[in-house]
């Protein structure tokens, strides 16, 4: 009797599932972000999101949760309902990282979320406060090691891309400075400017704008070619420290997300990306955009998992954890 219930039921579930996906959405949309309203992922997902909106004719609700590098807003969508009503808007650090980082997560980063769309990516600007007595990426190295440990520079948390990021600058220059932990990389940009901290390796999309502004200063791109956007950034390698480190963005749903709907929102997150004035936008913060191809539930959820596997060895080479 039981079998023949669950029979039922998955018939009736997939009769349902495509009625589903064309009355889908009746209702707004949330996107769960797993940072400070004002960084690079708030931003991605604000001008991802509005275009989708459009699209969908339904509007887009950002919902900021912080904490532990996004890996309490990534636990947040994975017991959200699965009914493409609510999405995560993550990146290589809460979707990839924190899983070898976090000993404890209370989900599976691979199986207890689908994969929606992959989205923008954007190097890193190895940054300063302007009081910082450096003129070049050489400079600031000799400056930090005259000053082991004790030179304040911003994160969002173990995990997060500016963690990242920092662990790729020390690699590479042998130098370290202390991991200043916020709720994104937004509020430790302010005090970046405010000189609170003094370093930052963080997002092209979130520093480029304050460097253009004169607030803070950039010493390279982690990046092999200098950006488009900032032609006049050296690269970190032509500076004598070679690293490459890129912040890719991914939407996700909760497991569960009947496909018709998962394909629903791939379409219109694609729509958004091939929009002119949404990738005029973005590449001027020097995003690169994804093509339809490599944004794909499948091609996204392929590299995700190579991702996985690629940082997993970096990690655990240099040890990082929390347990
Ligand atoms: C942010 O959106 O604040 C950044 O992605 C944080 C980070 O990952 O460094």
């Amino acid at each position: 009797m039981l079998r023949r219930r669950t029979v039922l039921a998955s018939m009736a579930a997939s009769v349902a599932a495509p009625a589903l996906a064309q009355t889908f959405p009746s209702k707004p949309i949330t996107i769960i972000v797993p940072f400070a309203a004002g960084g690079p992922t708030d931003v991605v997902a604000r001008v991802v999101g509005e275009r989708m909106g459009k699209e969908l004719g339904q509007q887009f609700i950002i919902d900021n949760t912080t904490g532990a590098a996004g890996s309490i807003a990534v636990g947040k969508a994975v017991r959200s309902a699965p009914d493409g009503y609510t999405l995560e808007l993550g990146h290589v650090g809460t979707n990839v990282a924190n899983g070898t980082i976090y000993k404890n997560l209370n989900y599976d980063l691979l199986t207890d979320l689908v994969p929606v769309a992959r989205l923008p990516q954007n190097p890193m600007l190895i940054c300063s406060s302007l009081e910082v007595p450096a003129k070049t990426l050489k400079e600031l190295v000799e400056y930090l090691k005259a000053n082991p440990d004790k030179i304040p520079g911003g994160t969002a948390g173990m995990g997060s891309g500016s963690h990242l990021g920092a662990l790729a600058f020390f690699a590479a220059t042998g130098t370290t400075y202390q991991l200043v932990p916020y709720r994104g990389t937004g509020p430790a940009m302010q005090d970046l400017v405010a000189s609170q901290i003094k370093v930052m390796v963080d997002q092209s999309s979130n520093s480029l704008p304050q460097v253009r502004a004169g607030k803070i200063r950039a010493y390279g791109i982690t990046a092999k070619a200098r950006s488009a956007a900032a032609p006049e950034i050296p690269t970190a390698a032509e500076e004598g420290y070679p690293m490459e480190v890129s912040i890719w963005h991914g939407l996700w749903a909760p497991k569960g997300t009947p496909p018709e709907i998962v394909d629903r929102l791939n379409k219109a997150a694609i729509v958004a990306m091939q929009d002119n004035d949404v990738r005029r936008r973005l590449e001027d913060l020097g995003q690169d955009i994804p093509t339809p191809a490599e944004m794909a539930p499948a091609a996204f959820g392929a590299f995700q998992k190579e991702e996985y596997a690629r940082w997993q060895k970096i990690l655990v080479a240099a040890n990082v954890k929390i347990e």
